[in-house]
């Protein structure tokens, strides 16, 4: 799928779940007139998250979508929110609900997520405190192409950092989150450029 570059800005939407610093740094990246894209959509399954009020401070459409029980509803009203916004790319970002196979399999190739560790090290919850218990001297942070596995689809930027003998989770998770700032801007950078191609991979059990 040869989706990116276009000819004219992108428009992202971001999902998150939480405060938003992810978005944030997508936001410093990519300002209004910023010719290889657009923040035009965000989207939480959380009324109170911070990153809706980062949107509204921004002046971008920010939605709370309830996921509830019925994940279809939500992903048919984040569907036509996507249509009716025109938009290009998805970014996950602190999104903390898994997507069904079929709508991420809708998307291909135009969502990606970001996740707290160098994958395929520590998928799924609590990345920092998995890398502290594994004993490990090294983490990071990974953004990728969402796939129907879960932290499982092509790797795309990779930035890793020390783990200190006296890391906490938190310590850790602060360290890694520094680099997730950068990661994001650099992963969309190239996926909108057509520097990195998503290539389906076979999906992991
Ligand atoms: C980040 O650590 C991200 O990797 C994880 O959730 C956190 C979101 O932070 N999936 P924020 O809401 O972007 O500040």
């Amino acid at each position: 799928m040869s989706t990116f570059p276009l000819s004219r800005p992108a428009r992202i939407a971001v999902l998150a779940s939480g405060r938003g610093t992810n978005l944030q740094s997508i936001l410093d990246a990519f300002p209004p007139g910023n010719p290889l894209a657009t923040v035009a959509l965000v989207v939480s399954n959380k009324q109170d998250a911070g990153a809706l009020e980062r949107a509204r401070n921004h002046g971008i459409k920010g939605v709370f979508v309830p996921f509830g029980k019925a994940r279809e509803r939500f992903e048919e009203r984040v569907a036509a929110l996507f249509e009716e916004e025109g938009i290009d790319l998805i970014c996950l970002a602190g999104f903390m609900r898994v997507l069904s196979a079929p709508f991420v399999t809708r998307y291909e190739g135009r969502i990606l997520n970001i996740h707290p560790s160098l994958l395929p090290q520590f998928p799924g919850l609590d990345a920092p405190e998995q890398a502290l218990a594994a004993g490990v001297k090294e983490s990071g942070c990974t953004v990728h192409f969402v796939d129907a596995g879960i932290d499982t689809g092509p790797l795309i930027v990779q930035r890793s950092v020390p783990v200190l003998p006296d890391d906490t989770a938190a310590t850790l998770s602060e360290r890694i989150l520094h680099e997730e700032h950068r990661a994001y801007p650099q992963a969309i950078h190239l996926v909108l450029t057509g520097r990195v191609r998503y290539e389906p991979q076979e999906v992991q059990s």
